[in-house]
């Protein structure tokens, strides 16, 4: 099994509860990084879900399959908005612990491993374009 697998396997069993992971995972994302709540401080809930669906999205398609180009362009949009390159880690981290809090017992060495070498390859690939 792929770390792939394994974090899409670990954002299923977190839906089986069928909890919303937004509030959380914003949530988790501020207290980690505080300046990037004050560039998010005037997106509204609408946009917040949009961003996380986006975010969802890169966490779960297999690096060859994003489309080309797309990280790029998010990077290049992001700086405008005033996004720094050392915000990306403190999101994607909370979205993890988020959906770890979600497995619980569940959660296991597997799943930690396999969203470290995500989570990393996808920095490398923002810093890349940062
Ligand atoms: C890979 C990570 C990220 C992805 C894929 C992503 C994606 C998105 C998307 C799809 C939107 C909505 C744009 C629209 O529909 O108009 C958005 C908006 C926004 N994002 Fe992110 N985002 C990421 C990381 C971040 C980070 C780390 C920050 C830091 C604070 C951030 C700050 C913002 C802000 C401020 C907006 C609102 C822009 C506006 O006012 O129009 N994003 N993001």
């Amino acid at each position: 099994m792929t770390a792939q697998d394994l974090v899409l396997e670990s954002f299923e069993l977190a839906a089986e509860s069928e909890k919303d992971i937004t509030a959380g995972a914003y949530e988790r994302f501020y207290a980690r990084c505080p300046a990037a709540q004050d560039v998010m401080s005037h997106v509204d809930e609408h946009m917040q879900g949009r961003m996380l669906e986006e975010v969802l999205e890169l966490l779960m398609t297999p690096e060859g399959e994003v489309e080309p180009g797309q990280l790029a362009f998010e990077v290049g949009n992001h700086r405008a908005y005033g996004t720094s390159p050392d915000h990306y880690r403190p999101l994607l981290e909370a979205v993890r612990d988020t959906v770890e809090r979600e497995l619980g017992a569940r959660w296991n060495e597997r799943f930690e491993h396999a969203w470290e070498a995500k989570i990393e390859s996808l920095l490398a690939q923002i810093h890349a374009h940062a």
